[in-house]
């Protein structure tokens, strides 16, 4: 196929730029000459049309609501996978057969515990400290006990040794920061349980009430998970991309964008969103004043759990979600009115003329609170959920980049718009 070309005419000068094309979706063109042929750099705020990698992992199509992970639809895998086989996916280049995924299951088990030294770290938190703080400051101190192989992925098939280790221990710091928290003891990692069960069992066993796993409860967790587990160039996955771009270690990483992840434009929505229902709640179920509030653009109010920069449709994980909820807040026989609301919420949403008009539709963080209530996973925890699911993306990506012979450190330009240069005025004359 002959190469395209885009042209770009500047003070009567036309400059060429190549097409590189995508397997599927927009292609880009490839401006990193422009500097150096015509002295101008783009300005593109938040990166709306930027692209700042080749990525092989992960599919969106805004447009038109698809979400594929390596080739594979987002609600194949929700309906049909475990979270650990489409970690596997998501950092492999396809699902693992049945001896491939018990051999990662089995390195999962062997690395579930975390070092007894770390389990000091939880009592030097304040009472009411973050659970994100409390994790990306973990995830930090992860390379100071386990510095085998975090600062370069190869060779590859070692690797999965890093991947399972870090998987199953912020599964398992997650849970530990939680009991902390209440101040109750430690319930450890079982061999004899699967990912989401181990999980739910440290969180929610006592020795003076033990817990019992429902199957419900494990599909509807096995579900969120695999939804929120890559998004491709969102802000938490760019910045562990970029943070990593510097030669950092896999653990720093993942610690920076389980940071970037925290803002309640990002991962820590879906509490912005509880929280949000339970103050239209509180207030009457005035919704009006709320999305009089949402459409005042003198008022920073927004509807959380809406509107997404990629998605100008439904995100298919949201719809997913939407669904699951219903089915688990009914086998658990939970009535939640927050769930009322949040349908009463939508529908007024999705028939006014601002809301429509801007394609702004439930976004994945807007029904998933709901479950993790039900399930009950206390409200701060919530992006601590999301940073489990998203943790297999993140390392995928981080290896990728670090596995790119092309790769360059990230470093974006600026349109300076300060002072011109100034003579220096000595400090008596100022
Ligand atoms: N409520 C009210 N108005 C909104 C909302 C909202 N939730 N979202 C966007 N708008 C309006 C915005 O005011 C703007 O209007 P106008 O054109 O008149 O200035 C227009 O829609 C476009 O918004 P934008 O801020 O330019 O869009 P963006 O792509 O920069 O931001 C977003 C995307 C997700 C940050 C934004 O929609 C938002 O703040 N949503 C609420 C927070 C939220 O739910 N975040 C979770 C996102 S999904 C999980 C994840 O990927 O992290």
């Amino acid at each position: 196929m002959s190469k395209k070309y885009a042209e770009l005419t500047l003070d009567g000068v036309t400059h060429s730029y190549p097409i590189i094309q995508s397997t599927q979706g927009e292609n880009a063109i490839d401006i990193s000459t422009l500097l150096r042929d015509t002295g101008h750099i783009t300005l593109d705020r938040g990166y709306v049309n930027t692209g700042s990698c080749t990525s092989a992992i992960t599919y969106l199509d805004g447009k038109e609501g698809i979400l594929n992970y390596r080739g594979y639809a987002i609600d194949d895998l929700a309906e049909n996978c475990s979270f650990v086989e489409v970690a596997y996916l998501l950092l492999h280049d396809d699902l693992p057969n049945l001896e491939q995924l018990n051999d990662f299951r089995e390195l999962m088990s062997t690395y579930a515990l975390i070092h007894e030294d770390m389990i000091h770290f939880f009592d030097h938190f304040p009472p009411n400290a973050s659970p994100m703080s409390i994790l990306s400051t973990m995830v930090n101190s992860l390379h100071n006990f386990y510095p085998e192989m975090s600062t370069h992925p190869e060779p590859f098939e070692s690797f999965d040794n890093v991947t399972t280790r870090l998987l199953a221990k912020v599964r398992t710091i997650a849970a530990f920061s939680y009991k902390k928290s209440l101040g109750h003891p430690l319930i450890y990692p079982r061999y004899d349980l699967n990912y989401c069960e181990n999980f739910l069992n440290m969180m929610f066993d006592k020795p003076t009430k033990p817990y019992t796993i429902l199957p419900e409860v494990v599909s509807a967790l096995n579900k969120l998970l695999i939804l929120h587990a890559d998004h491709e160039q969102n802000c938490s996955t760019s910045t562990v991309r970029l943070v990593g771009s510097a030669g950092v270690n896999l653990y720093a990483s993942i610690a920076a964008g389980i940071n970037a992840l925290w803002g309640p434009l990002h991962g820590g929505a879906a509490q912005a969103v509880v929280e949000m229902l339970e103050g239209i709640y509180a207030d009457d179920m005035d919704f009006e004043k709320y999305i009089r509030k949402a459409k005042d653009s003198n008022d920073g109010f927004r509807l959380t759990g809406f509107g997404h920069r990629v998605y100008k449709t439904f995100d298919p994980r949201a719809t997913i979600i939407k669904k699951a909820c219903d089915e688990t807040l009914a086998a658990l026989n939970v009535d939640d009115p927050l769930l009322d609301i949040a349908k009463e919420l939508e529908d007024r949403v999705r028939s006014d003329d601002y809301f429509v008009s801007r394609n702004l539709y439930p976004n994945v963080d807007f029904y998933s609170g709901i479950i993790y209530r039900a399930m009950g996973i206390p409200t701060d925890m919530f992006t601590v959920m999301f940073a489990l699911g998203r943790l297999p993306g993140w390392i995928a990506h981080w290896r990728e980049m670090n596995s790119d012979e092309e790769r360059r450190i990230g470093r974006p330009r600026q349109l300076y718009i300060g002072y011109p240069a100034k003579k220096y005025i000595p400090l008596d004359e100022r």
